[in-house]
């Protein structure tokens, strides 16, 4: 099992630094302390690749499939080999961004959509419930430069993989039939800068040109 069949992610420099791949957003997965994954520890991947979900995050989408039918397979010697090597991919080196204001009127727009539709299950400080509703404070794919996963998730909606080791799959719902292209920009540029994230905001053109795509 070589770390590339995780990401199929294989451009020199870019590699593990994460792509789009079927309007989904393959997050960074290097040691990078702000966009990658340098704050899990080898102990943490570990456990993501083994059941789907670990302290800091709960895979969905592709990586939800690639753990079903693959990593949760793997033996522990595996898992702790590829772990340990993706300690060791260094990330870019670019400092994180400067995070947009709160005062931003996107900011205070997304805030207030925050607090009534998504604070119930993500809290309103961002951390989630452990296992049951993934933090969105500093994790890689809030922070990561490109947003289609984030708004993929909130327009579609999405499942949780399901292992062995952790059976019950958390659901989050979909928000495409009753939040407009602005009001998924705006409550994903509250999320992507808020409690310690900084990444560029999210433009109600990326959400209009998604739920195109998704609903071609
Ligand atoms: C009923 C509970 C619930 C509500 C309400 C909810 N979510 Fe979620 N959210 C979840 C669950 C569960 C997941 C994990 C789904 C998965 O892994 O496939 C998730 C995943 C996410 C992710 C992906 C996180 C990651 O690291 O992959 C984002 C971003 C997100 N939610 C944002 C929002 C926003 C923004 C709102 C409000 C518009 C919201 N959520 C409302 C339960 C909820």
């Amino acid at each position: 099992h070589t770390p590339k069949s995780l990401t199929g992610a294989d451009k020199g420099d870019e590699f593990l630094r994460g792509g789009n791949l079927q309007s989904w957003f393959a997050p960074n997965i290097t040691s990078d302390p702000h966009k990658g994954i340098g704050s899990w520890a080898t102990d943490d991947i570990v456990a993501y690749l083994k059941t789907g979900a670990n302290r800091f995050d709960i895979a969905s989408g592709p990586m939800a499939e690639a753990i079903n039918h693959s990593t949760r397979l793997w033996d522990d010697a595996d898992l702790t080999a590829v772990a340990t090597y993706l300690k060791d991919v260094k990330g870019d080196g670019a400092p994180a961004p400067t995070p947009v204001a709160a005062t931003d009127a996107a900011m205070t727009a997304g805030k207030a959509i925050y607090l009534d539709r998504c604070s119930a299950c993500h809290i309103s400080s961002g951390v989630g419930q452990p296992s049951l509703f993934p933090t969105l404070a500093k994790t890689p794919t809030v922070n990561g430069t490109d947003p289609t996963s984030l708004i993929r998730v909130v327009l579609e909606g999405s499942q949780a993989a399901s292992t062995a080791a952790k059976p019950t799959t958390p659901a989050m719902p979909s928000f495409g039939w009753n939040l407009s292209d602005a009001d998924v920009a705006n409550v994903l540029t509250y999320v992507r800068n808020s409690w310690g994230n900084a990444a560029p905001p999210v433009t109600a053109g990326q959400v209009k040109d998604l739920r195109a795509a998704l609903t071609r």
